[in-house]
């Protein structure tokens, strides 16, 4: 793993997404793996801004989204369909049926993630996959406990994940009990990884990611075994690393 020391946020944002943009610029077809919640916020900013500009084209783009909750609607504020829609593709030149993220709302919730797995094949898999990370070291929604093993799945949520994600719902109750989430073995598949880490919450997360054994019961450790990982950490993030 590759640890890439930046001041604060706006700097992490600022150089996820040139790299982003590097691979947009590089590759016919370029794939991403995208993620959602607070860390990759300011990235999503950066490529309109860039877009706007006229310096980077998404026509050709493909995306696939780490996660989404399952029984919220695409329309559901709180789902990250919406989020990805309203924070990226609606400001972009991706067309529609390039940008996909897990259905949460289909009936038959297996069959869904086999056939997001197999998406993701026929596209030749992901060139660049970027992540956030979960105060329990969750990536995607694969909570601690889960097989190394696993490809896209349905998982039961996390009491503290829930209470972390509650800020954006009005209730805790509303918040959704389980969800679709690629698994560590999908993530894994990905060419190239850069994972976002930012402020002093995070620091304890990116400690042990950093010196923790690779297990089980703290899922982003794996990613010490993955050949192209790049950390992007934020001073306040990196607070409690070792010198
Ligand atoms: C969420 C998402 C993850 C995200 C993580 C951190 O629950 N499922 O993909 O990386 O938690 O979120 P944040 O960036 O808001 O701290």
């Amino acid at each position: 793993m590759e640890m890439i020391e930046v001041e604060d946020y706006q700097e992490m944002s600022r150089v996820a997404s040139q790299f982003i943009i590097e691979k947009v610029q590089l590759l016919d077809n370029p794939v991403l793996g995208l993620a959602t919640g607070s860390t990759p916020e300011g990235v999503y900013k950066q490529l309109i801004e860039k877009r706007k500009q006229g310096n980077v084209s998404f026509a050709n783009t493909s995306t696939f989204n780490l996660d989404e909750y399952v029984g919220l609607d695409g329309d559901d504020p709180n789902s990250y369909r919406y989020y990805m829609n309203e924070k990226l593709f609606s400001h972009i030149d991706i067309p529609g049926e390039n940008t996909r993220v897990p259905n949460g709302m289909k009936k038959d919730l297996e069959q869904e993630c086999g056939q997001y797995e197999q998406l993701i094949k026929e596209k030749q898999g992901i060139d660049l996959q970027m992540l956030g990370i979960g105060l329990n070291g969750h990536i995607g929604f694969n909570e601690p406990g889960t097989s190394l093993q696993t490809r896209t799945h349905v998982v039961e949520l996390a009491q503290s994940t829930r209470k972390a994600n509650a800020r954006f719902f009005d209730s805790l109750e509303e918040v959704p009990e389980q969800a679709i989430t690629m698994g560590i073995e999908t993530i894994m598949a990905s060419r190239e990884i850069i994972l976002l880490v930012s402020g002093e919450r995070k620091a304890e997360a990116l400690d042990r990611l950093l010196n923790g054994p690779v297990t089980e019961d703290f899922p982003a450790s794996i990613l010490q075994t993955h050949p192209n990982v790049k950390i992007i950490a934020d001073r306040a993030a990196r607070s409690l690393m070792k010198k």
